[in-house]
């Protein structure tokens, strides 16, 4: 489970990983999304079962902007490029698809959720901050805005895959962004995801693209409300298990404390795609000798 904070009774509020998709965080600028989304890093560090993959719409390279305090702890990251988070994506699709070909080879079942994370098929955080860079619609028709359209929509599709695939093999999409409206988050990723939930927006349509048609029945949890700095970290989310809506207050995570968790846990970072090459490929298992050493046949 993913602790986000408290709601208005103190109450811890808990975002449920185990056999879910994914999470969209939504809100206006500087509301706090990417606080949160540092903190998850931050919050999972010190778990070997756990690696992240961050792409940041918001600078060039993700080594320079929100997440380059927590980077050592992240595998693999990309920033504003949509070639660059193109590559990504599709590695990331490619493990999903290995780890759904090796599953039942190697945990037994088809659900990783069944056996848990391990450090050897780690639980794997895709972290899309600022998603609408690379989701939406180029309007053109010089050679090269037809290129980027065909980016952005072969993004949202790779986007769509994972939220859909990554459940059963252990990666947990989530995307983030500033601008909720239907191209910054495709509606056929929303409504795939497991969990939304929303720092302030500036108007109830906002509030609808980011956290589904059923905020209008729940005025009073509409994120419009959050406006204002004393809001500054507090969102709206489609409580679980239950209908209807909870505000969480997410905690402020100072900049250092999160680059000296990610600095203390670095060596915990892995690349899942190795780990699972490790696990499935004969020559690297410890219990069989590779072949160029194996005793001749007598
Ligand atoms: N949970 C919080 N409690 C108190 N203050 C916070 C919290 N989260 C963020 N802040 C403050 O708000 C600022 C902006 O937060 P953050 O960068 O997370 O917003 P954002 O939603 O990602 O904004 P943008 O849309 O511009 O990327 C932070 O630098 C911090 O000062
Ligand atoms: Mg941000």
């Amino acid at each position: 489970m993913w602790p986000v904070g408290r709601d208005e009774y103190g109450a811890p509020v808990h975002v449920e990983l185990k056999n879910k998709s994914g999470a969209v965080v939504a809100g206006g600028v500087g509301g706090g999304k990417s606080n949160l989304l540092t903190a998850l890093v931050s919050y999972f560090g010190p778990s070997p079962a756990v690696q992240f993959a961050v792409i940041d719409g918001k600078v060039s390279d993700a080594a320079h902007g929100d997440y380059a305090d927590v980077l050592p702890r992240v595998f693999a990251h990309a920033g504003h490029d949509l070639r660059e988070a193109n590559a990504l994506l599709r590695r990331l699709v490619k493990l999903l698809h290995d780890r759904a070909t090796m599953a039942r080879q190697v945990l037994g079942t088809s659900n990783m959720w069944n056996v848990g994370p391990s450090e050897q098929w780690p639980l794997v955080f895709a972290v899309i901050d600022e998603s609408h860079t690379f989701f939406h619609d180029h309007k053109g028709s010089d050679k090269e805005t037809r290129a980027l359209a065909a980016l952005a929509a072969e993004n949202i599709r790779l986007t769509g895959l994972l939220v859909k695939g990554g459940r059963s093999v252990g990666i947990y999409t989530v995307p983030a962004t500033q601008k909720a409206t239907g191209d910054a988050i495709p509606t056929s990723i929303r409504d795939v995801c497991s969990a939304a939930l929303s720092f302030y927006q500036r108007t109830t349509e906002a509030s609808v693209a980011a956290l589904g048609d059923d905020i209008r029945n729940w005025p009073d949890m509409d994120p419009i409300n959050l406006q204002g700095s004393q809001y500054v970290g507090v969102a709206s989310m489609a409580a679980e298990g239950r209908p209807g809506f909870v505000r969480v207050r997410t905690p402020y995570l100072e900049p250092a404390h999160a680059a000296a968790v990610a600095k203390l846990t670095a060596h915990l970072t892995q690349d899942p795609t190795e780990l699972l090459a490790n696990l499935t490929s004969p020559s690297l298992r410890k219990d069989e000798p590779p072949e160029d050493d194996a005793p001749a046949a007598a």
